[in-house]
């Protein structure tokens, strides 16, 4: 696959920022080409897929195993909390137990940032981070953009320009920082909006607007991207209560109201309906393209595992 002669030649997918414009180009024109409906070409027949989550999941996990098996792999999911992890085996110890299986592809999610870059060192095959800590989440950002793709040609426009505001708990969200990388690159005009107590003291250099006030920053943004509390990473209170959290942040019609008029609503899950954003907003097909995110997810995680593989094939 190349565009314009340029080949992808990335070895892994560890965070946005290892990739350039046209590395995101190409990734989303596969993408939007597995969103048709199948029979697709083969290309990992043959080649050997391991899901290794350290932390829980419902899309992601699910969505790589789908997207593997439609491309033709055989897809392992290891049961971390089966596997010898539990019995204390260090991540490194794993990731070279596994490595000895010769698997081609090797997607984590772990909650230390940059376990996935450490352990890209120590194996032989393409490692795809599917989540590290709150640093990043590199295959979220993508499936958020080829979402954005497909619906704003809808619209008659692409991402070049928009004005984007992604809100709630940016401390914790390893989404938020993957999309900010992503969106920027893409030329979009990105804000975030949170409490003081939730915006990491560094947002400031991230080359985005900082808001703490939904009605100030969700202003003229096409596309509002919701983001869930992060309980399991907070220590500490971060908010007075969740109740109190949604009268200032949660996303409800009268807030929607303050965007663009034909904004449109984006959760990367799982969400919290009542704390981050009321289910007539999510559930509206006018406004909402969380279902579409689900389904971009499937055809982008194709695309990612499709690249990867052409490069094992080619190395
Ligand atoms: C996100 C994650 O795990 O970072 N979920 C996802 O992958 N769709 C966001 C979250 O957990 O809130």
């Amino acid at each position: 696959m190349s565009l314009d002669g340029y080949a992808f030649s990335r070895p892994h997918l560890l965070s946005i920022g290892d990739l350039n414009r046209v590395d995101v180009e190409l990734l989303l024109e596969l993408g939007e080409t597995y969103c048709s409906k199948g029979p697709y070409d083969q290309v990992l027949d043959g080649k050997t897929l391991i899901n290794l989550f350290f932390e829980k999941s419902t899309r992601t996990q699910t969505s790589f195993e789908i997207s593997g098996k439609r491309l033709g792999a055989d897809v392992i999911n290891m049961a971390v909390e089966n596997s010898s992890v539990a019995k204390g085996e260090t991540l490194l110890d794993t990731a070279a137990t596994l490595n000895a299986m010769r698997p081609d592809l090797l997607v984590v999610r772990h909650g230390s940032s940059g376990a996935q870059a450490l352990l890209s060192q120590k194996v032989s095959c393409a490692v795809i981070n599917a989540g590290d800590g709150a640093h990043e989440h590199p295959t979220q950002a993508l499936l958020d953009a080829l979402t954005l793709r497909v619906a704003l040609r809808e619209q008659g426009r692409d991402l070049t320009g928009l004005r984007i505001a992604i809100c709630g708990d940016i401390l914790h969200s390893r989404v938020a920082r993957s999309n900010v990388k992503l969106l920027n690159m893409m030329g979009c005009d990105v804000r975030l909006i949170g409490p003081p107590t939730l915006i990491p003291a560094d947002a400031y250099q991230w080359g985005v607007g900082v808001y703490h006030d939904m009605e100030d920053g969700l202003r003229e943004c096409d596309v509002i991207m919701m983001l869930r509390l992060q309980m399991e990473r907070m220590s500490g209170a971060f908010i007075p209560s969740k109740r109190e959290y949604f009268h200032y942040y949660g996303l409800n019609r009268e807030k929607l109201a303050y965007a663009n008029e034909a904004a449109l609503v984006m959760h990367p899950g799982p969400m919290n309906r009542g704390v981050e954003i009321s289910s007539d907003v999510a559930d509206d097909p006018e406004v909402s393209l969380i279902t579409r995110q689900v389904e971009a997810g499937v055809a982008m995680r194709m695309a990612i595992l499709h690249m990867l593989s052409e490069r094992e094939a080619s190395a």
